[in-house]
């Protein structure tokens, strides 16, 4: 029998995702500064994503992916993932804290928005009707994994129209949440 080394590695205690067919990109402040209610100045880098998939975009197929978010504030506001609804809203997925505490923001297509706390362990199952998205409120990079089907696609344009309900702030090292 052959065996063989896997084409892929997720360095979950100190690292990223590497190896073939790994795809990434960086986030800077001014491509999503519209997210906060008060600017920073400068640009720094405030998310990387990376995901892992080989095959085809049908139906029963799978991504992994990575998102590292990095401790950065707007004026207390803590840094965020647009967020997204699915396409595709049978298409649920999971989310799998690895390092760093945060926020996963849910909210339904009601606006309804609640949120679970995310940290090392933690495991998240996110209806394909809920929209998702990540909230650092550490002092360290928030590390979540995540696996979802290849056919869910990314439905960021409804978050625009419909933010989520509440906005995420860290004052004298405690969290509040402000209605928008
Ligand atoms: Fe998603």
């Amino acid at each position: 029998m052959k065996v063989i080394e896997p084409s892929v590695i997720h360095h979950i205690q100190n690292g990223v995702l590497e190896g073939k067919d790994i795809e990434s990109y960086t986030k800077r402040y001014h491509e999503v500064n519209y997210l906060y209610e008060k600017q920073r100045e400068d640009d720094p880098i405030v998310y990387e994503v990376y995901s892992y998939s080989k095959g085809k975009d049908i139906l029963g197929n799978l991504n992994w992916g990575l998102t590292v978010l990095k401790p950065v504030y707007s004026h207390n506001e803590c840094n965020m993932t647009k967020g997204h609804f699915h396409v595709n809203k049978d298409c649920a997925e999971i989310y799998f804290g690895i390092a760093g505490v945060g926020l996963l923001l849910l909210m339904d297509e009601e606006g309804h928005t609640w949120a679970e706390k995310v940290y090392e362990g933690s495991l998240h199952h996110i209806d394909g009707r809920i929209a998702h998205r990540l909230v650092n409120t550490g002092d360290e990079d928030l590390k979540v994994g995540a696996c979802w089907p290849t056919s869910a696609g990314h439905d960021y344009h409804a978050i625009e129209k419909r933010e989520f309900g509440y906005r995420v702030y860290k004052r004298n090292g405690q969290i509040e949440f402000e209605k928008r």
